[in-house]
């Protein structure tokens, strides 16, 4: 059987409990959000928790409460989730990139100290893929530069860097419950903050969004159903899977179905609103089993890289003391296309191009090179939290053969 790459979930009776709301008239409005809200900024250890129609517009809530002068400089890693600096550009900002390190693939907190000065206002720094950034030194430097910090943990829910959980380290976080992360509640976002003021204030731009209806619900669950279907074991060997092996490459050359099997939009079509009860209600429930599904996920990864570390080179946390979620396990391939080719063969679905060097997207001339490297070589292993250990195990063997191989072919 091939593995696809990632398993979405339909959340737990999202149906019955989209039928039920309609019937008790709680769906868009009700205790469930604050229940939700108050228990997120618990577990993640903040002043407070408000939710957010998704995590980008956790990001525009963020930058209205954080009530910057117009034009001032915020500094993000060039490598990244593009709608971030789109949106950091079109409130007006002026937006400054600093390159990555290779071992978290986050921030270069060198790089950073390089570039922040008195005129930086904020930096933005993401723990991609569930493995926290150096997320202490970037902290210490806005400190010292008196900039605020805003953590990306669109990826990161749980995940940990000594004591403190992501999500503290700044004067705000950001976290996604699209469908594809740790928590799904079909879209969606959490942004936590160390000051309640802050949190009032997100808060108040939050709620002068207008109220989403029962085409958006509809389109939601329609959308998180096809997505549960398609990654469903099942139904991606019987279509999926023979559908990726003939998938003609595009006009360039590149896999349209690299980072996903549907196209992702640097965009807010869709990601605004006001977040409902209905997801709240979704968001709790699944927020209290997440612990569990982290951990496996972790045994998962660390599984698959022990039997790999030494024949290929992984994203790794920054040291003992922080603890992944794993939302991905990432590999860099110098010869990532063949290699992703090869494993789709031999049954392994693999995922690239999700994150970009979004520093060439605003100047084709910019040269950032680790960020340039990490988006032609990271690569994504299926390891989710549903796959067994003889999966696992059987992901591992053929990557191992697919090296092998690719190895033998360079040497000849
Ligand atoms: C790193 C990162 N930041 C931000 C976002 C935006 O989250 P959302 O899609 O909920 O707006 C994403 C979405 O995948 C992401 O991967």
């Amino acid at each position: 059987m091939a593995i696809p790459r990632q398993r979405i979930r339909l959340p737990k009776s999202a149906w019955w409990s989209a039928f039920r709301g309609m019937l008790r008239g709680d769906l868009w409005d009700g205790p469930d959000i604050q229940r939700f809200e108050s228990a997120f900024a618990d577990a993640i250890g903040a002043a407070d928790a408000v939710a957010v129609p998704s995590g980008r517009a956790g990001f525009r809530f963020l930058f209205a409460g954080l009530q910057l002068e117009p034009g001032s400089e915020v500094i993000c890693s060039a490598f990244g989730y593009p709608i971030v600096p789109f949106l950091v550009k079109s409130l007006g900002y002026d937006l400054k990139f600093v390159d990555c390190e290779m071992q978290t693939l986050g921030m270069d907190p060198v790089a950073l100290e390089a570039s922040i000065s008195d005129r930086t206002q904020a930096v933005i720094a993401t723990h991609l893929y569930g493995v926290p950034c150096q997320i202490r030194e970037i902290a210490e430097l806005c400190k010292s530069h008196n900039a605020a910090l805003i953590e990306d943990c669109a990826h990161c829910f749980g995940a940990s860097v000594g004591s403190q959980k992501v999500g503290t380290f700044g004067d705000g976080g950001c976290f996604s419950f699209e469908t594809s992360k740790v928590i799904n509640t079909m879209g969606g976002g959490m942004v936590t903050v160390r000051d309640s003021d802050l949190g009032k204030r997100v808060r108040d731009a939050g709620n002068q969004e207008p109220r989403n209806g029962m085409r958006w619900l509809a389109r939601r669950l329609l959308k998180t159903s096809f997505e549960a279907a398609v990654t469903n074991p099942i139904l991606f060997n019987l279509g999926v899977y023979p559908a990726l092996r003939l998938a003609p490459r595009g006009r360039d050359g590149e896999d349209r179905f690299a980072s996903g099997y549907h196209g992702d939009e640097v965009s807010m079509a869709g990601k605004m609103g006001r977040y409902t009860n209905y997801q709240a209600r979704l968001g709790f429930k699944q927020m209290k089993a997440a612990a569990k599904q982290n951990e496996r996920r972790t045994a998962n990864a660390e599984r698959l890289i022990s039997q790999l570390r030494d024949k290929a080179t992984f994203q790794e946390p920054a040291g003992p003391d922080v603890r992944p979620n794993y939302m991905l396990v990432t590999t860099l391939m110098p010869n990532l296309r063949e290699v992703a080719d090869q494993l789709l063969r031999v049954g392994i679905d693999s995922k690239h191009l999700y994150m970009r060097d979004c520093s060439r997207m605003f100047d084709k001339t910019a040269e950032f090179p680790n960020a340039a490297r990490a988006e032609r070589e990271a690569l994504h292993l299926p390891a989710h939290p549903q796959l067994s250990a003889e999966q696992i195990d059987s992901v591992a063997a053929k990557v191992a053969a697919v090296l092998a191989d690719q190895s033998s072919i360079v040497a000849t």
